[in-house]
């Protein structure tokens, strides 16, 4: 498979920005759709940037012209309004132009772990490519199991070349600390304030004194989930594109292994000099996330686990970083 130019959708999106220059650097002619804000290509070769949305049927046949290679990362989250248009429809519309149009070679979906419901209910340890799809309640993981059956259908139908890419709970900046400390910005579930019950818990907000949350179950015990650093998922892309043992088949993409809420919490404590706080979660279910079949078929090795991607945090923050803002916190 001879890839040569690729057609970026959410090219200015949290993974879009970072995927971008490094197809441009590998040697890959690149269009990159922009649609709301601006797809920053300067200094990058071999990017022709195209406005348009998803939810326009013109726009699909347009874009796709010369391209072999789609990345499908565009869509929206947690939008009840707008996410059968944009996700659904978007996504049909751009499988429907691909396969009308005969010259693409590989499409590839950006899926999610949320397909699999990862906290919502008990899960087989670790959970693999064959779990079911049973998303948690809500618009988001219900759009992204309609949207890998529409890719899993146009394999099945018309034979199609689809390559399904599973991003774990994507990091990237100090994500890791908005997420695991009281004081704001938030990042992600739980948000702690909500969970603030007993007065120990309570003084952080009331004074707004920061601290590390430790997400524990009833009893004590510390939490498990797994998360992945945006490099990683990066190279997940970069090793899916133009290779034909991905085409057909879904991966999991996610950390090197599954982290627990005591040791993150003990690390970042130590690292940023803040007490440790235990937050109960009755409603948290461990989960963990097979990697078994990304490191065989796409030869991928994540190489940020928990401490790498607090590490560069913390060096963000340090470096005086300020946070891309995003309209879902996840
Ligand atoms: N970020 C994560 O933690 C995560 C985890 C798992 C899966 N994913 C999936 O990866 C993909 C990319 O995620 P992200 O975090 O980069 O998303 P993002 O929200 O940062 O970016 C989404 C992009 O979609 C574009 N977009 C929205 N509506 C559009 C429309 N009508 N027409 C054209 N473009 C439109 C936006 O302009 C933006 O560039 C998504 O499919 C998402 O579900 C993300």
């Amino acid at each position: 498979m001879k890839v040569r130019n690729i057609l970026l959708t959410g090219a200015s999106g949290k993974i879009g920005i970072a995927a971008l220059p490094k197809l441009a650097r590998a040697g890959y002619s690149v269009r990159a759709l922009e649609f709301e804000e601006p797809v920053e290509a300067k200094g990058l070769k071999g990017v022709e940037v195209v406005h348009g949305d998803l939810r326009d049927p013109a726009l699909a046949p347009e874009i796709l012209r010369d391209v072999d290679t789609v990345i499908h990362l565009a869509n929206v989250k947690e939008n009840r309004e707008l996410f059968m248009r944009t996700n659904v429809e978007g996504t049909f519309r751009l499988l429907d132009a691909c396969r009308e149009c005969g010259h693409i070679q590989q499409y590839i979906q950006a899926g999610s772990d949320a397909r699999a419901g990862i906290y919502y209910y008990p899960q087989p340890i670790p959970i693999d490519e064959t779990h079911r799809h049973s998303g948690y309640p809500g618009y988001y993981p219900l759009s992204k199991i309609l949207e890998e059956t529409l890719c899993e259908q146009f394999a099945i139908q018309y034979d199609f070349p689809i390559t399904v890419l599973r991003f774990s709970w994507v990091h990237d900046e100090d994500d890791i600390l908005a997420h695991v400390t009281l004081k704001e910005p938030n990042f992600g579930v739980p948000i702690w304030k909500d969970w603030a019950v007993k007065p120990e818990q309570k003084k952080f907000f009331e004074n707004d004194l920061d601290g590390v949350a430790k997400l524990v179950h009833p009893g004590g015990k510390p939490g498990i989930r797994q998360i992945v650093g945006i490099k990683d998922v990066v190279e997940s892309i970069m090793l899916s594109v133009g290779n034909p043992a991905a085409v057909g088949e879904a991966f999991n993409v996610s950390g090197p292994s599954p982290f627990s809420y005591d040791v993150l919490a003990d690390y970042v404590s130590k690292k940023l000099d803040l007490p440790v706080v235990d937050f109960e979660v009755g409603e948290y279910h461990d989960f963990s996330i097979s990697m078994t079949k990304s490191a065989s078929v796409l030869g991928l090795h994540p190489q940020y686990d928990i401490f790498r991607i607090v590490d560069d945090a913390v060096a963000f923050r340090k470096a005086g970083g300020k946070r891309t803002s995003c309209k879902y916190i996840g």
